[in-house]
């Protein structure tokens, strides 16, 4: 069987507002070069696994590449999650009898609570992201903070909306202590149909199917 070479999606993303066409340039080639790793690290991998076993003197360098795969591929994975959740004139709010919006409702006090505590997760010191997962058993939405790009993902629970806030994110247009103008910015032109269609894949609407 042939192994999987991933081919960088084209993301036909400009005019947003407050995140430059330059930014987004720049960041696609950022994800261009995750792609290129990931394609690479398991190009190596397979290559010890070659002849049946990894052995004893493979394994420092089988684990490095492993490691650093974990980083590469979900590096890869969700740059494609939020150049994909972004469009021009995007923004607003989600509508109201939305599956996202139901589902944000049973899980939050309010949306408005969502929103500040996902803005608020994308807020924190470090470099990551946030994201709001849904969990499939439960229809459950919740925030988390994504350290780099491997530490925190919920297993089994699909992204909804993922919000990068690396500051290769925003550097070009904000300075390092404006990131939450940034987060402002990446708010107004999220893309809901594009939530709502992942959200309808895992939960559907109880009260727009009725
Ligand atoms: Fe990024």
């Amino acid at each position: 069987m042939d192994r999987k070479i991933y081919k960088p999606q084209q993301f036909k993303l400009s005019g947003l507002k407050g995140i430059s066409d330059q930014t987004l340039e720049m960041h696609f080639k950022l994800y261009e070069g995750y792609v290129k790793a990931t394609n690479e690290l398991t190009e190596r991998i397979t290559a010890i696994l070659a002849d049946g076993k990894v052995d004893q003197e493979e394994m420092p360098a089988y684990s490095e590449l492993n490691r650093r795969l974990g980083f590469e591929y979900n590096g890869m994975v969700l740059h494609e999650y939020y150049f994909a959740n972004m469009k021009r004139n995007g923004g607003g709010e989600p509508p109201k009898r939305s599956s996202f919006r139901e589902a944000v409702e049973r899980s939050f006090p309010t949306f408005e609570i969502w929103k500040t505590d996902f803005t608020s997760v994308g807020k924190m010191r470090g470099v990551g992201w946030s994201i709001a997962y849904i969990d499939p058993a439960t229809s459950v939405v919740s925030n988390h903070w994504i350290e780099l790009h491997q530490t925190g993902n919920v297993a089994g629970f699909i992204p909804l909306v993922v919000m990068d806030v690396w500051e290769h994110a925003f550097l070009l247009d904000y300075k390092p202590a404006d990131r939450p103008k940034y987060i402002e910015a990446f708010m107004s032109n999220l893309d809901w149909d594009a939530v709502e269609r992942r959200t309808q894949a895992v939960a559907p609407a109880t009260s727009t199917a009725r």
